[in-house]
């Protein structure tokens, strides 16, 4: 069987890693897809910058367009983020020419996902995302295939690794805002624009992903209530501390009379509570079916390595010809935000 050829727009924490998982993980993804998986051809911003990443043999497009239109390229892997071009109008070309599309741009995907998933649906390629919530926590997959039989009245989570970061040192170090946030950047968690993370933003895109596969509604970030961690000081997280409790940036997206609501705001949890022992870049999401107990899923929520396991098993995926509805069911059948109240799916 042919392997899948591959074109990789991003070269930065994620699509490093993604480059190099391909390449060390070949026998084992080989085994698991049925066919190789090959990176044919890269892009980037800066085509002299240097990478920690063997690049012999693979060709450099000049733009992610070229890319994405690449006649050797089934799979186009878009991991530069951004919700505006040059990642919209890449993604949208590769699907509008049938290739797969993988991605962990919840950017793009929490403002135009409706849109992509349209072009993916009309052309038979995949849109795949599992990295875009929870990095390496399988999520994606979890409210899309496994729970695909079970009603859903809530979900809900800390879903940004650089607020939880950030709240974890200043509560067990007492360091600045600042310092924790610099930190964070160093270590390839936080957004290119950091204000994504900490006002709430990145947050808030995830959460209307989550609420599309869980509520069966059209994603929409502007049906979200977003409030961030920007004015918390170690102060407060102390006078919490007192009174027993912590403070984590929450997603909650649930089921009511007048609709799905979507919020994102620092929430003060018990400290015996199982979500306040998630701590620092770690992430956790809980979902709660009809009929079975609520069910968590824990694990690193950014850096690389973790995105990257979640991009390389959507582009295995993708070589095995598993193509799901982006989010979950025909666009045909998703619904208003405000107009899917108790009616369950
Ligand atoms: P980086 O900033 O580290 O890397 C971005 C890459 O995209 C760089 O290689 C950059 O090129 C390239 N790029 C940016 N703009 C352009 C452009 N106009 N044309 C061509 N190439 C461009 O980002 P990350 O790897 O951290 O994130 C990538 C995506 O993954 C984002 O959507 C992010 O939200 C998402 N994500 C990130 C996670 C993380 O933990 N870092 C976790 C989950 C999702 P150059 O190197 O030349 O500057
Ligand atoms: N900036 C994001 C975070 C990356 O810190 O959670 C993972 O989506």
């Amino acid at each position: 069987v042919a392997p899948l050829k591959v074109g990789i727009a991003g070269l930065g924490t994620v699509g490093a890693e993604v480059v190099r998982l391909i390449e060390t993980q070949a026998r084992v993804l080989t085994g698991r897809s049925g066919r190789g998986i090959r990176v044919v051809a890269v892009t980037a911003r800066s085509k002299a910058k240097k990478r920690d990443v063997d690049l012999r043999g693979v060709e450099w497009a000049k733009d992610p367009m070229a890319l994405a239109t690449h006649p050797e390229v089934d799979c186009f892997v878009e991991l530069m983020g951004g919700a505006g071009d040059p990642a919209l109008s890449a993604v949208e070309t590769a699907l509008n020419a049938g290739k797969s599309v993988v991605t962990a741009n919840k950017a793009l995907l929490a403002k135009h996902g409706l849109k992509l998933a349209k072009a993916a649906e009309k052309h038979g390629g995949a849109l795949n995302f599992e990295a875009a919530v929870g990095a390496a926590i399988p999520v994606i997959k979890t409210l899309r295939e496994g729970l695909a039989g079970t009603g859903i009245n809530r979900v809900y989570g800390i879903l940004n690794g650089t607020c939880n970061y950030i709240l974890t040192r200043m509560e067990q170090e007492g360091l600045s805002f600042a310092e924790c946030l610099k930190d964070a950047q160093r270590l390839g968690y936080a957004e290119a624009d950091p204000s994504f993370d900490v006002d709430g933003h990145d947050t808030a895109q995830k959460l209307a992903i989550l609420a599309s596969l869980a509520f069966g509604t059209k994603v929409a970030q502007s049906a979200v209530y977003v409030e961030g961690i920007s004015s918390i000081a170690p102060e407060d997280l102390r006078a919490a501390a007192d009174l027993g409790y912590r403070v984590k940036l929450l997603g909650v997206a649930v089921r009511t009379a007048k609709g799905i609501e979507q919020r994102v705001h620092p929430t003060m949890v018990p400290k015996s509570s199982s979500i306040a022992q998630v701590m620092g870049v770690t992430n956790a999401v809980t979902i709660d079916g009809e009929g079975i107990p609520p069910i968590t899923l824990v694990g690193p929520g950014a850096g690389g390595a973790a995105t990257a396991s979640a991009v390389v098993a959507d582009i295995a995926d993708v070589a095995r010809g598993i193509r799901a509805n982006p989010f979950g069911r025909p666009i045909a059948q998703l619904h208003d935000t405000k107009k899917a109240p108790m009616e369950r799916h």
